[in-house]
């Protein structure tokens, strides 16, 4: 296995710089997610890794070896694409062979190698298939064993379940997320779905616009996010965004944002005494809105959205739409509610560049 760094790696096509000046450390068998919108240099920093892209500047180490120059092949990297890149014209069992007859493995050894994966995957009894004769699912699972079968010490994955549908892409989940534990070969798998990145990895690298935000655990994300985007990107429904500005009234510190009044709990108004008359934006997780309570302010009932298990209330708040999350309780549409935050797991983000003041 093998640990990989990336040291201000930057990728340019003409103007557009597509990955910049990236740094990034990914421990031997850890399994971490490149996740991001479209556009913002997932594949390119994966493919730079593979080998097929040269960068413009910066680093690629394989353990303690820059690897920059060295070829695709050499790489020992298995890869796993969404459009899997079998070959139509070959039966499962040469498509999984295929990269260790190049490698000019003996006929028994490959033989071997390629019952063995078929096992671990639960593809044996395909082996004589061709690929259109596989389901998307058993496509997947063909694409992966032929990256497994050459015994790679990092694997690439590039959006590869993307082409299931919903049931089984969160049955693939987890058995990708188990084989990776099982095998412990380094993973980087990129994707643009929040949840996949979640769910499976072991830390996020989160990018936007080539740069990276944040790259941490999925609890660190979800609950210590850097800046708005982080936090507007990670979770569903997303984080409410109040924008407000800081005032002290009577010794304490207050969030003011039209009508709307919240007072600061004393540990982050201690943070926050610097930022006194600032424009800042209130982030709140609509799980951390509490409904029907005591005290608060007022607010309207303005849609109300059952999701079986939980119902998402919007809640008309002065101009402001917010959203929260709850469970049990049945509301209607012009229904008035009291509305309070759940004041330790509040965010104060400053409003000129996003970044988390708290
Ligand atoms: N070969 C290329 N030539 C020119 N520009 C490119 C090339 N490949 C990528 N780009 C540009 O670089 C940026 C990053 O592209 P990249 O494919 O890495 O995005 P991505 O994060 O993988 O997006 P997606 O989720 O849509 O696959 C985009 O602006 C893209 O248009
Ligand atoms: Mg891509």
């Amino acid at each position: 296995m093998v640990r990989v760094k990336l040291e201000n790696l930057t990728k340019r096509f003409g103007k557009v710089v597509a990955v910049d000046n990236l740094n990034l450390d990914i421990k031997d068998g850890e399994f971490v997610a490149l996740l991001g919108p479209s556009g913002c240099g997932k594949s390119t920093t994966l493919l730079m890794i593979a080998g097929i892209y040269k960068p413009t500047s910066g680093y690629i180490y394989f353990d303690d070896e820059v690897v920059n120059d060295l070829p695709p092949r050499e790489r020992n990297v298995g890869m796993v694409f969404q459009s899997y890149a079998l070959y139509p014209h070959m039966s499962v069992f040469d498509n999984i062979a295929f990269p260790l007859k190049i490698k000019k493995a003996p006929r028994a050894e490959i033989e071997k190698k390629v019952r063995e994966v078929a096992r671990l995957l639960r593809i044996e009894e395909l082996l004589d298939r061709r690929p259109a004769q596989l389901s998307g699912g058993q496509m997947q699972r063909v694409a992966l064993a032929r990256a497994l079968a050459k015994e790679p010490s990092l694997f690439l994955m590039d959006e590869p379940l993307s082409n299931l549908d919903a049931k089984l892409r969160i049955l693939m989940r987890t058995e990708l997320k188990r084989l990776q534990k099982e095998l412990g070969i380094t993973t980087i798998y990129v994707t643009h779905d929040q949840v996949e990145a979640m769910t499976m990895a072991d830390r996020i690298a989160l990018l936007n616009e080539g740069k990276l935000q944040q790259v941490g655990s999925p609890d660190d994300l979800y609950h210590r996010p850097s800046n708005m985007f982080v936090a507007g990107f990670i979770g569903s429904p997303p984080m409410n965004f109040i924008e407000g500005s800081l005032e002290k009234r009577e010794g304490k510190i207050v969030f003011t944002s039209g009508e709307l009044t919240v007072e600061l709990p004393a540990d982050i108004a201690d943070v926050l005494k610097d930022w006194i008359s600032e424009d800042v934006v209130l982030g709140v997780r609509p799980e951390d809105i509490i409904v029907g309570c005591e005290r608060g302010f007022k607010a309207l009932v303005y849609v109300v959205e059952p999701l079986g298990k939980d119902t998402i209330v919007n809640l008309k708040v002065g101009g402001l739409i917010i959203k929260a999350v709850v469970s049990g309780v049945k509301y209607n549409i012009n229904d008035v509610v009291n509305v309070s935050f759940n004041l330790d797991k509040i965010h104060i983000f400053s409003r000129k560049n996003g970044e988390a003041l708290v």
